[in-house]
């Protein structure tokens, strides 16, 4: 592993991936997960987005909401912050019929929907139990790597333990809430990696991404990861671009990725790896080459 970019993430219990909708977040969180485990890290990658598909990233058959072994010291789970809360309720609310009508409640149902930040505490509070072992029939994890989903782009996220910290003042639900906040702003405990495309829109977000860690967590991302770059045009490239078009297409779109790196070296100073677009569709092949890139 690359000792400028990556060896601050090895030791960390949690990793947020995050950036724009479609840059590579998952592809990405399948890679960093993978890189970990060689690392000898028990690594679980923890699935937020509802339409479920880092296990196709990994050849792993799809979690439906259990922890998925996908090598010695690699975990998928695909989570639903929703599942989680009402473990919470099933937990604390022991009679049966008293937790059917908790579930089935509509002010039950308009909480863990509405309330602000409680999806997200969810997220990192099960992160949370697993590191700790607190988890009935979890395997020992070191570290979660999670794929934050696009909306709300991660800082809500890490935003969550001081909201809701200031509405539950009290009970279990408080403790656990301030020990989240704790991990969460501990740079020792917990990294955040940008992903975003050398564009104009992603790098204009990742930019305003990073300005929003500052102001409301007062955090610094860990790691940018330049994604899906052209590579750049070489004698051997140009032979296989068989047309003018096709020549002109990858000149133009190498440009703009050269004029979009160059505008994130004048905002963003910090580790950063490239990564080029490589012609392999979504899946372990595509997952092995990013994380060679990310090792380098
Ligand atoms: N470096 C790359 N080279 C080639 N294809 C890539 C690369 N990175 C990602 N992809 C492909 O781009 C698509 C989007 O990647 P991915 O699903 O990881 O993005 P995402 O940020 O998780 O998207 P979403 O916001 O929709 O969850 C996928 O089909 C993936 O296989
Ligand atoms: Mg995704």
């Amino acid at each position: 592993m690359n000792a400028s970019t990556l060896t601050p993430l090895i030791s960390r219990e949690l990793i947020v991936v995050t950036g724009k909708g479609g840059v590579g977040k998952s592809a990405v969180s399948a890679a960093l997960g993978g890189l970990l485990a060689s690392q000898g890290r028990r690594t679980l990658i923890l699935e937020i987005d509802p339409r479920e598909n880092v296990h196709q990233m990994l050849a792993a058959p799809p979690s439906g909401g259990e922890i998925v072994q996908v090598t010695s010291k690699l975990y998928l789970q695909h989570l639903q912050p929703r599942m989680v809360l009402d473990q919470l309720v099933r937990e604390r609310v022991r009679v049966e019929f008293l937790t059917k009508r908790v579930l089935e409640s509509p002010v039950y149902h308009h909480f863990s929907e509405g309330a602000p930040g409680l999806k997200e505490m969810a997220v990192l509070g099960h992160s949370l139990l697993l590191v700790q072992g607190r988890v009935p029939g979890a395997p020992a994890i070191d570290v979660v790597v999670v794929d934050a989903p696009a909306t709300g782009h991660g800082v809500a996220l890490l935003r969550a333990p001081r909201l809701v910290s200031e509405v539950i003042r009290q009970g279990p639900v408080a403790s656990m809430t301030k020990e989240v906040a704790e991990l969460v702003a501990s740079p020792d405990r917990c990294g955040v990696v940008v992903v975003t495309l050398a564009e104009e829109m992603p790098v204009t977000e990742a930019l305003e991404l990073r300005a929003d860690l500052r102001s409301d967590v007062q955090r610094e991302p860990d790691l940018l990861v330049a994604n899906g770059l052209y590579p750049p045009v070489s004698e051997s490239t140009r032979e296989t671009l068989e047309t003018a078009d096709a020549r002109r297409l990858w000149y133009s779109r190498r440009e703009l990725n050269d004029a979009e790196l160059a505008r994130l070296d004048e905002h963003w100073s910090g580790p950063r790896v490239k990564v080029p677009l490589f012609p392999l569709d979504r899946g372990p092949e595509l997952v092995a080459e990013i994380e060679r890139e990310l090792a380098q």
